[in-house]
């Protein structure tokens, strides 16, 4: 597909920052698969139900040893190794994740250990799902301004910590995972065209976790309580997630005076088929432009669209200077969308 010409909307602004390409993608997934007939033998549930409910049939799940920082290191490896980055040469890590290894120190920094990357900054964005889509936002604002020159940004999960096994509604939807991209200026790419962010904290109760915070902190009585597992009111985050999603999409496209048929290729947060189906609808996308990899991982919150871009480019679904917008949506609510010349 052919682009037409666009406009960037960043110069559209008298905006003078230099562009900020997308260098290189990465992922890791573990190597543990938890199938809808595994999840059969654990609650009362049924592959029929979780597929064709969600479009889930299998999804990873991170060893008992293995962390955010491991699965998050493994993907920042891969991709810095398809950018041609060294360790020393990271200036900034930001990790998305409400999974970290602890409370703290960010995840970030234990990134940044496994890596070797001593000359880098490193601080943890929490935006549930739309958490990659917001750290890649924040990347390029060190790229564009002539900060740093090269910046790691992860989405990574380990959410089988926090998923209650004993809860059907949830726990049959979520996996872990991570993906990574370096962010760069790079000749001949214009990289990330936009990005828009937004949130409504009124809606903050639809999906939480109520336990672990100045709130509620750790207690006998709250580990009793359950108050350390993730709470979802199922219906009202879809029907928000949809809208919340078409209304980024559109307003990214609006801002690079693109229309629908010029993306090669939408990569939608990977939480239900479902959602996915009707947000595709409603921009008027056909279903060959969807990216789905939702089947064999689940929803593995900020790790998702990091995952599933990583995935469409080592595919070949992605080539250099195709359009791509990407979309998630998550608890907070958050939300986001970001187009890419890649
Ligand atoms: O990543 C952040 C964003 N997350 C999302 O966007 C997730 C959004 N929500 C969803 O994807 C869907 O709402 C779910 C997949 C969570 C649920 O699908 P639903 O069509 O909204 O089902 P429901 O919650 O209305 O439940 C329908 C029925 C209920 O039974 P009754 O009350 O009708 O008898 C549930 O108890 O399905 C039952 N149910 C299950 N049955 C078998 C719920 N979970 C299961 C299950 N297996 N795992």
């Amino acid at each position: 597909m052919t682009p037409k010409k666009f406009t960037n909307p960043r110069a559209k602004h008298n905006f003078q920052g230099r562009p900020c390409s997308v260098a290189g993608v990465g992922s890791y997934v573990p190597s543990r698969v938890l199938t809808n007939a595994d999840l059969e033998k654990m609650v009362e549930t049924s592959d029929d139900w979780i597929l064709t409910r969600t479009g889930i049939r299998e999804r990873r799940i991170a060893a008992e040893g293995e962390f955010t920082s491991d699965m998050a290191a493994m993907a920042s490896q891969r991709a810095m190794a398809m950018a041609g980055v060294t360790a020393e040469q990271i200036d900034l890590i930001i990790v998305a994740t409400i999974t970290p290894d602890m409370p703290f120190p960010n995840t970030a920094c234990l990134v940044q250990r496994k890596l070797g990357a001593k000359r880098a900054a490193a601080f943890d964005v929490e935006a549930a799902c739309s958490g990659f889509i917001y750290a890649l936002e924040i990347g390029q604002q060190f790229i564009t301004s002539r900060t740093y020159n090269t910046v790691l940004v992860i989405g990574a999960e380990k959410l089988s910590t926090i998923v209650d096994w004993t809860d059907r509604n949830t726990c049959v939807l979520f996996g872990d995972g991570a993906g990574a991209a370096i962010l760069q200026n790079r000749e001949n790419s214009h990289g990330l065209l936009t990005a828009v962010m937004g949130a409504d904290g009124n809606n903050a109760d639809l999906l939480f976790m109520p336990g672990g915070g100045s709130q509620c902190p750790a207690t006998a009585d709250s580990v009793a309580a359950r108050q350390h597992y993730l709470r979802m009111t199922g219906k009202e985050t879809f029907k928000n997630a949809v809208q919340a999603m078409y209304g980024a999409a559109k307003e990214a496209l609006k801002q690079c005076d693109l229309d629908i048929s010029q993306i090669k290729c939408i990569i939608p947060h990977q939480a239900n088929q479902r959602i996915i189906d009707a947000v595709g609808d409603r921009l008027g996308a056909k279903p060959e432009q969807l990216f789905v990899n939702l089947d064999r991982y689940g929803n593995t919150s900020a790790a998702s669209v990091a995952i599933a871009l990583d995935e469409a480019v080592t595919s070949g679904r992605i080539q250099r200077g195709d359009l791509v917008l990407i979309v998630a949506f998550g608890a907070g609510l958050t939300w986001g969308a970001a187009v890419i010349e890649w």
